[in-house]
């Protein structure tokens, strides 16, 4: 079968990688896709949001399966196009990607089919003096997400009243634009965070190995958050009790709840856990893969992928689950890091165009991939950097710690003097 994969960062870049190895699969195809993905199969360039390019180019090489990758096709409400045009496709329609498109849509569904998560209430045009005095019945710190899209940054975390006050209302005034117009203002939440990712047709379900992502852009956790810097799986803070209470407490409730409200869920569920005292809580839903944590976790499967993606768009999951954990071979999922390397400046204004060496050499370590994200060549067909997060540097090791230090090695090899990354992805469980 062919498959055609939408997107261009380490996220995708890991999935096609992992899908060319399925002996289902005679060809990848890509669009936009990167560099790296351009060695995996041909690369088309469209826009993934561009409804009628997509369209386009689908009924033109007619993919068996269509993946896509990022949040925004999906928020766009790619899937339902290409569903209706008849294409089996991974990836949840435009209403059931509310649950990221929508930090108020999500918390409404969660309070709804009773899944614990922060105590929240929501604010929008006008409601600046409301939105004050809710903060007043809080304690700090205080917790304000944009209600849209913001690429991960529409998250502010504050300390005192002042500052969270003075943020709704440079957030109702426009600080992310439309993404702002509404607000979200939440219980803080202490404890540990993990990623699940759930594979879904609505209703049956198969769940990967946790993974832990690392936000700040900083050794030690500090600096301004970020798409992810690093990640590893499996990540022992899920322990199989936890993992249980997460299932029966948060997945099954949503999967059910939104099927019961005619927005069956089909694709990857992304649950952000905050591992709370009482137990596993939601910080967030996403309607895609994490971006490190599916570089690690793509790394990591030793078993075939590609029938449950395939199931997950066909309704073929439910009652048959265990057939595909065995197919993935969960069970002998390897330990793997990821570690992010990315242009100056991210997650702000960042350099660009600058030569990045030794990818070559680095893949050649036992162990380590490499995953692409912004880059392209130049008129000499050198590498370069062109977006913020650049490279995945991946690696798998018999235990964790082995893969964190193949994933340095890697690192290290990689010649590019204005690359930026931390060196203490893992902290937590490499007890450095
Ligand atoms: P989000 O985009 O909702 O995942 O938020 C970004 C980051 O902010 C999360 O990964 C957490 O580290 C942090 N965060 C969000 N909501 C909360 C909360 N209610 N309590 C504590 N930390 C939070
Ligand atoms: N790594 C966090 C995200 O993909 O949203």
């Amino acid at each position: 079968m062919n498959i055609l994969i939408l997107g261009s960062g380490g996220r995708e870049h890991a999935l096609a990688w992992k899908i060319a190895q399925s002996p289902l699969v005679d060809q990848v195809m890509c669009a936009p896709g990167n560099p790296g993905m351009d060695e995996i199969g041909p690369c088309f360039d469209v826009n993934p949001t561009d409804i009628g390019e997509v369209v386009k180019l689908v009924l033109q090489i007619e993919p068996d399966l269509i993946v896509i990758g990022p949040e925004a096709p999906l928020a766009a409400g790619v899937s339902d196009v290409l569903r209706a045009r008849g294409f089996d496709v991974f990836g949840p329609s435009q209403a059931a990607a509310q649950l990221e498109s929508s930090k108020a849509f999500s918390k409404e569904r969660m309070v709804k089919y009773g899944v614990p998560t922060a105590a929240y209430r929501n604010f929008g045009e006008g409601e600046e003096a409301a939105a004050e005095a809710f903060l007043e019945t809080l304690t700090a710190p205080y917790v304000l997400k944009a209600d849209g899209l913001a690429s991960g940054k529409g998250v502010s975390i504050l300390d005192t009243l002042e500052e969270a006050k003075a943020e709704a209302r440079n957030m109702l005034g426009g600080k992310f634009g439309d993404a702002s117009a509404n607000l979200v203002i939440e219980e803080f939440m202490a404890g540990e965070e993990a990623s699940l990712f759930v594979i879904t047709d609505g209703e049956g379900a198969v769940y990967l190995p946790a993974a832990q992502d690392h936000k700040r852009l900083g050794d030690g956790d500090t600096g301004p958050n970020t798409g992810g810097m690093g990640a590893y799986a499996p990540a022992p803070v899920l322990t199989d009790t936890l993992l249980a209470q997460a299932r029966r407490e948060i997945v099954e409730p949503m999967l059910a709840g939104m099927a019961a409200d005619d927005m069956p869920y089909q694709g990857v569920l992304y649950v952000g856990l905050m591992i709370t005292e009482t137990g596993p809580k939601v910080v967030e839903f996403n309607a895609r893969f994490g971006d490190p944590e599916c570089q690690a976790l793509m790394a990591g499967l030793t078993g075939d992928i590609v029938p449950a993606l395939l199931a997950a768009a066909t309704h073929g999951l439910a009652g048959n689950e265990a057939a595909f954990e065995a197919l993935l071979d969960l069970r002998h999922f390897r330990p793997t890091a990821t570690v992010i390397m990315a242009s100056k400046g991210y997650p702000y204004k960042y350099d660009k165009g600058e030569v990045i060496a030794g990818v070559g050499a680095a893949r050649k370590i036992e162990g380590v991939e490499i995953f692409q994200a912004g880059t392209d060549r130049n008129g000499n067909g050198d590498l370069i950097n062109t977006g913020g997060r650049v490279l995945a540097v991946t690696a798998i090791g018999d235990t964790l710690e082995a893969a964190f230090q193949r994933a340095y090695l890697g690192v290290d090899v990689i010649d590019w003097p204005g690359g930026i990354f931390r060196r203490d992805i893992g902290w937590r469980v490499r007890g450095t």
